[in-house]
């Protein structure tokens, strides 16, 4: 039974047939809600229109604040990182680190490989001897007969870099994949790899009926792996332990922080949240960067759990009087094709980073990664973080109970140094105003 909201052509109506729809069914507030939704229209058609065709049934923008944290220093050159998020204290933890880590070198990133796999998932009734045979009789005719799709990656330096056949029947009857280990480049390459993998499916349900019964074979699905331990980045900062301590005032510091990483390696419940610090950096410049940070973040956090348990993606090295705090993770992004070039700001974001390649753009991500752990890190040993978060947080709380610009300027001078709960900084407003 269809209730009287359920609709039928939903995306065919134009944008404001949509809006007067949804309007008529969802909204009360109607008047309020239109021009909401109209006042978050960019002005230049042209960009909205862009806006509009991204996704389907677009009705207005979504505004998130574009940030920069200057002062990154990694692998020698400083950079200002583009970050977009909605979290108040992330840009400014993010800046604060980089500040912190400038003298010591700053950051040094490598990255570790940029392979990315994807899979034709299919069940097979026969016997296995001859499914190897069928794949290793048909294998380079396959591979042949996709150069027209592979041949650009080529000339870009990347590929089809290896099939192979697997047994998963241990796990599900009749189960196996072929999977395919890919470069693509500069790419993020979901396309590229998803389009191979559909045409290969298709050469074997046409060319299997000549090796043995059509029904033997069942193609389930071809599509990209978001788990891609092989596409990796390496990032760490140093400093004498010496050094810190007299940076931080705390002779213990770098003692306190390896054991809260270490807490973090050994009790998922503290991984979980320290981990999602870590991707409060990493999917702002994700994000940015046009890049897709559903991506990243399943494929992180698989990689975190890849040792039968989760834990933290960073790690402390201490040894000799030296102090080294460094992450690892997987990051299958791009800075070509796809929303990097799509969305201006994107593209204005590659351009503040230099036009970096895709392995740049991995090593600055994990960097920003790295800083936002750090940053977390220290405040959570040292003063906690709700005194900087709240910080932060004050202009949001201002503006929820409408301070005017000269109150917000007293009671952001009056919280310089002290924690902005809600209460408290409604009480202030309250005393501030009964003075009057
Ligand atoms: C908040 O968004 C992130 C932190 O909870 C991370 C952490 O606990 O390490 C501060």
């Amino acid at each position: 039974m269809q209730d009287e909201n359920f609709v039928e052509g939903f995306s065919k109506l134009n944008k404001q047939e949509k809006i007067d729809w949804l309007v008529s069914r969802y909204l009360a507030r109607s008047q309020e809600a239109r021009s909401l939704l109209e006042r978050y229209w960019h002005t230049d058609k042209q960009v909205q229109s862009l806006h509009d065709g991204f996704i389907e049934n677009t009705l207005t923008n979504y505004w998130l604040p574009y940030a920069v944290a200057p002062n990154f220093l990694i692998n020698g050159q400083t950079y200002a990182v583009p970050m977009v998020t909605e979290e108040s204290s992330v840009v400014a933890a993010a800046a604060k680190a980089a500040k912190f880590w400038y003298p010591f070198g700053g950051f040094r990133a490598q990255v570790m490989g940029k392979i990315k796999l994807g899979h034709i998932h299919f069940l097979f009734h026969g016997q296995r001897e001859k499914l190897q045979h069928f794949f290793e009789q048909t294998r380079d005719e396959f591979l042949h007969r996709l150069k027209p799709f592979t041949e650009n990656m080529e000339k870009r330096g990347g590929g089809i870099l290896s099939v192979e056949l697997e047994d998963w029947t241990h796990r599900l009857d009749h189960y196996y994949t072929l999977t395919f280990r890919f470069d693509t480049a500069d790419s993020m390459g979901a396309n590229f790899i998803n389009t191979i993998l559909e045409e290969w499916a298709d050469y074997m349900e046409e060319t299997y009926p000549s090796y043995g019964h059509p029904d033997e074979m069942k193609i389930i699905m071809r599509i990209l792996s978001n788990h891609n331990p092989g596409c990796r980045v390496r990032v760490t900062v140093e400093a004498p332990e010496d050094a810190l301590a007299r940076k931080t005032g705390l002779t213990d510091y770098t003692h306190r922080f390896e054991t809260a990483v270490k807490i973090a390696q050994v009790n998922p419940y503290r991984a979980v949240t320290h981990n999602k610090g870590i991707m409060n950096g990493i999917d702002a410049v994700v994000l940015a960067t046009g890049n897709d940070f559903r991506a990243v973040e399943a494929g992180a956090h698989a990689f975190a759990a890849s040792g039968g348990e989760y834990r933290s993606l960073s790690f402390v090295e201490r040894e000799n009087g030296k102090f080294v705090f460094g992450l690892e993770v997987p990051l299958a992004v791009g800075t070509v094709g796809g929303m990097t070039r799509l969305h201006p700001l994107a593209g204005l974001s590659m351009e503040l980073l230099g036009n970096p390649d895709a392995g740049q753009l991995m090593q600055i991500i994990a960097s920003v990664g790295l800083a936002q752990n750090f940053s977390a890190v220290h405040s959570l040993i040292t003063e906690g973080i709700q005194t900087g978060h709240m910080r932060m947080h004050l202009n949001n709380i201002l503006n929820q109970l409408g301070a005017t610009p000269d109150e917000a300027e007293q009671l952001r001078l009056h919280f310089a140094n002290r924690k902005a709960h809600v209460r408290a900084v409604k009480e202030a407003l309250n005393r501030l105003r009964n003075k009057k």
